[in-house]
Formats: C-alpha cells, structure tokens, sequence
C-alpha cells in the first residue's frame, strides 16, 4: 500500500471543514495590550497545549515544552523582569532604562495566560536542529490557532524576555534551550484589524 493510499483511508475529515478554513483563512493577532481577563480556565489551557504539542516532529523528539505563567505568578514574573532588564542593561541612559525596565514588566501583566513554547533541540540526534526548531515554531503556530478557536485573542512574542539570560534563568531553561515564543492568551478588548498579507503570486512559483 502506497502512503497516500494509506493516509486516504486513516486521515479523519474534520466535521466541518469549511469553518476550520475560515478560521486559518481569517485567524490573526491581538496586540498584547489589548488582552484581558478573562483567560482560559486550567482545563481549557490543558486543551490548548494538548493541541499545540500535536504538530509534526521527525523522530519523535518532541523537540519542545511549555512554561505557564498565569495568574499571580505573573506579578513575579513581572517585578523580576523589571528588575532583571535594568541589571542588564546597566550602561543604558538611566532614564531609558527606567521607562523600558517598566515597559518589559508591565509586559507580562496584560494577558491572563502566557506561554512560553521552549525548543529544547536535541544536537546529538540524527534528526538537524533546525528541524527540531521548526517544530517548535509549529507549536506556536497550533497554539495561536487553537486560542481563537476556543474564542480568545493571542499573540506570539520574543523579545527581551525571550532572549534574556537573566529570564532564562529564572523561568528554569538550561544552557541549550531557547525560547520559539511566548504567546499571550486572553480575551480580546478591540475588534481585530487586518494587516497586508502576502501576494501569493508574487512568493509562488511552479517549477
Ligand atoms: C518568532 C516570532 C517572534 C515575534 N516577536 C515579536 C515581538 O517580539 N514583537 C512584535 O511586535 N511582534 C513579534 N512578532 C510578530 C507578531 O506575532 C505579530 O503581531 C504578528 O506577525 C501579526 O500577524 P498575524 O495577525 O498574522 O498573527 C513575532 C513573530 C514571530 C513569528
């Protein structure tokens, strides 16, 4: 039996296919500020990482994992943020320093949820590590579309946070993990915009 024999037979249609399009056909961002309470309840963010870590993965390395900061565990995360960028940016003018340190702390306070989706590539594995963090980036992607399929708004970020070795620590990351995104989950407080999209003609070609 060829493969695409097999997939005909075991590959599940969705219910409702043409909503599923809508969604992907439709999904986009909610800029951080604009997230609120409420977020997802703790068996509906159990559903969402279930959905995320569902994503293809050569050699089923699961080349990823999740930290969640939700609720007061933010206000920590917040304050040490605050704290951490203004110890490592000590050569910064104090005043930029004092607005941005403020800045990358109240960044961790607009959304109830936040999840930070960890590449943890194995480099001895046969498998590149780049193919290891493409996986991961598809675990961002899944999240986001999961999000607004349950009716909240989400948004993936880096950044600072993302890249802080001061953040990575404190978060528990070791020395060979990085962070893919951190995606902000909550209700969305303004209507959704749209942005330019991609020409698809003018990115496609046949060959
Ligand atoms: C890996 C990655 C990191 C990103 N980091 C940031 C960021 O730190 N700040 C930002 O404003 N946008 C960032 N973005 C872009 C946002 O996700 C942006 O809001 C998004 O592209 C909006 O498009 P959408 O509506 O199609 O989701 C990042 C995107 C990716 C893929």
């Amino acid at each position: 039996m060829t493969q695409s024999q097999a997939a005909a037979i075991t590959v599940p249609k969705p219910q409702d296919g043409e909503a599923l399009l809508r969604l992907l056909e439709e999904r986009r961002s909610v800029g951080m500020t604009a997230l609120a309470e409420p977020g997802p309840d703790s068996s509906e963010l159990r559903r969402l990482l279930t959905i995320a870590a569902r994503v293809p993965d050569h050699g089923g390395l699961e080349p990823w994992r999740f930290v969640v900061i939700a609720g007061e565990a933010r206000k920590r995360a917040s304050e040490a943020a605050c704290r951490l960028y203004a110890d490592e940016n000590t050569a910064m003018d104090p005043e930029k320093r004092a607005k941005f340190s403020a800045i990358v702390g109240r960044s961790l306070t607009y959304a109830p949820a936040i999840v930070l989706v960890v590449s943890r590539s194995d480099t001895t594995a046969r498998i590149p590590a780049w193919e290891q963090e493409l996986s991961a980036g598809a675990v961002c992607m899944n999240l986001l579309h999961a999000a607004q399929a349950l009716g909240y708004g989400a948004t993936w970020l880096t950044g600072w946070v993302a890249y802080s070795p001061g953040m990575h620590a404190l978060f528990g990351l070791s020395e060979a993990e990085k962070i893919a995104g951190i995606v902000h989950i909550g209700t969305a407080r303004e209507a959704l915009g749209e942005r330019k999209r991609p020409d698809i003609d003018a990115i496609t070609t046949y060959w």
